[in-house]
């Protein structure tokens, strides 16, 4: 029996256009997303998020489930859209309004909002003008982002400037997995460090508003690497695995400088004086996702890096992703020791699994093994004296899994889509025990 103290968080997270639906309603534009999901072939099934779990419209039942549930904190992202229809110009306040509704409600309910600014919504005005490859868009965000500062101020109590800016340039300029939908590394480069660039400025714009209690940070999905031997190869090949998928976005964050492997990209043409000074001016928090551990080794037949990732072990999620909670442990005493001392909150880790509703509810107890063998890693991180403060299970709801569209169940609660019925799955069931209980 591990006791979880009082202020540690425990919550759940969701994402604009994963649940909100409404997608033309009070004044909504059109996102990258809204227009990539309705190209022919790029999600499965050709889903999109024009409906999703119409949280627009049931969000006091979703907070009244979450109260129930006895969640901490909610993280959610404001959909920049929502706000500035054509990425810039006049504030649609019919938009910020739909956000004043859901944080208001979740006081009520004794909810602590968490609220991340961009989870991947670009607005398609925007992209017209080159999207994230534009340096100008780190600009419009920090507008944005200085908007809520100043209308939503210290309602609240923490923010996220970008939710992992690793997949917004990698998943969408370079795999073409996501929107825009990109095969370009030039353009991966250029967004990797525009998108950076928008959080130092929208964390110069925060600092300048000077709220009492708010604070700020910035989400990265992290893994954890390890060679698959001992080999020289192999050493180099988890070395660059690692300057890919975590020290892109750590260390101009915390060290202001980019790893050699991105300098070798040619990332220096984006950079101009004074970017890696505002990109790593002090965070008051870091989140992190995490979701993977990879085995890697050298492969020389592997056109861009030369490397090969395996999932360890052979338990997977639906996702197909291996099942490695030890890894969460990893990452966490790494940034302890390696990068920073601010408090850490685990602002997703979750897992998709074939949920089916029988008699009315829907036994995962895949999942609850999930969350709480991550979880329990997350604790004795904390106990060897790792700050971390929170942790946000991936997703409060099923919902739209991007490119996946709604084939992946992530969610605690279900849905069932033709009705928009939540059914509470076992594992939210447990997480409320948990919870209740401050015991796993
Ligand atoms: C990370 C993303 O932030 C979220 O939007 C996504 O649904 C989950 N991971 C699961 O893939």
């Amino acid at each position: 029996m591990t006791t979880i103290p009082k202020s540690f968080l425990l919550g759940a997270a969701t994402a604009a256009y994963q649940i909100e639906g409404a997608v033309t309603e009070d004044g909504r534009g059109p996102s990258i997303w809204d227009v990539f999901s309705h190209e022919n072939g790029r999600t499965q099934g050709g889903d999109n998020g024009d409906i999703a779990c119409d949280h627009y419209h049931l969000y006091p039942e979703d907070i009244r489930i979450m109260k129930q549930i006895g969640l901490d904190a909610y993280r959610f992202s404001i959909a920049w859209p929502r706000l500035f229809p054509n990425g810039s110009g006049g504030l649609n306040e019919a938009g910020l309004d739909f956000y004043r509704r859901l944080i208001e409600g979740l006081r009520e309910a004794g909810i602590k909002p968490v609220a991340t600014l961009y989870h991947w919504d670009l607005p398609q005005a925007l992209m017209h003008q080159g999207g994230w490859t534009n340096r100008e868009t780190a600009y419009r965000f920090a507008e944005y982002a200085h908007t809520v500062f100043t209308r939503l101020g210290d309602d609240i109590p923490m923010y996220i400037t970008l939710n992992e800016p690793w997949c917004s340039a990698v998943l969408g300029h370079l795999l073409g997995e996501h929107a825009p939908g990109l095969h370009d590394l030039g353009a991966t480069i250029a967004a990797s460090h525009h998108l950076l660039l928008g959080h130092g400025l929208a964390l110069e714009a925060f600092r300048g508003e000077h709220l009492k209690d708010a604070r700020i940070g910035m989400t990265n999905v992290l893994t954890h690497n390890i060679p698959a031997s001992g080999s020289e190869a192999d050493l180099q090949a988890v070395d660059k695995a690692d300057a890919v998928f975590n020290r892109w976005f750590l260390d101009p964050l915390f060290r202001g400088s980019y790893p050699q492997l991105q300098q070798a990209f040619g990332i220096a043409s984006a950079v101009k004086s004074g970017d890696l000074e505002l990109i790593s001016q002090p965070v008051d928090f870091l989140g992190v996702n995490y979701y993977n551990t990879n085995i890697v080794s050298a492969n020389p037949a592997d056109p861009l890096l030369g490397v090969t990732l395996e999932q360890p072990g052979t338990a997977r999620t639906e996702m197909d992703w291996g099942i490695a909670p030890e890894g969460l442990h990893k990452v966490l005493s790494r940034l302890h020791q390696d990068y920073t001392k601010v408090p850490i909150y685990i602002t997703e880790n979750g897992a998709a699994f074939a949920d089916e509703v029988v008699n009315g509810t829907v036994s995962d107890k895949h999942r609850m093994d999930y969350i709480h063998a991550h979880l329990e890693q997350v604790l004795r991180a904390r106990e060897e004296g790792v700050d971390v403060r929170g942790y946000f299970v991936w997703s409060l709801l099923d919902n739209f899994e991007w490119a996946f569209g709604y084939s992946k169940r992530f969610g605690l609660v279900y849905v069932d889509y033709a009705t928009q019925q939540r059914i509470w799955k076992q594992s939210a069931k447990w997480y409320q025990e948990v919870i209740h209980k401050r015991q796993l």
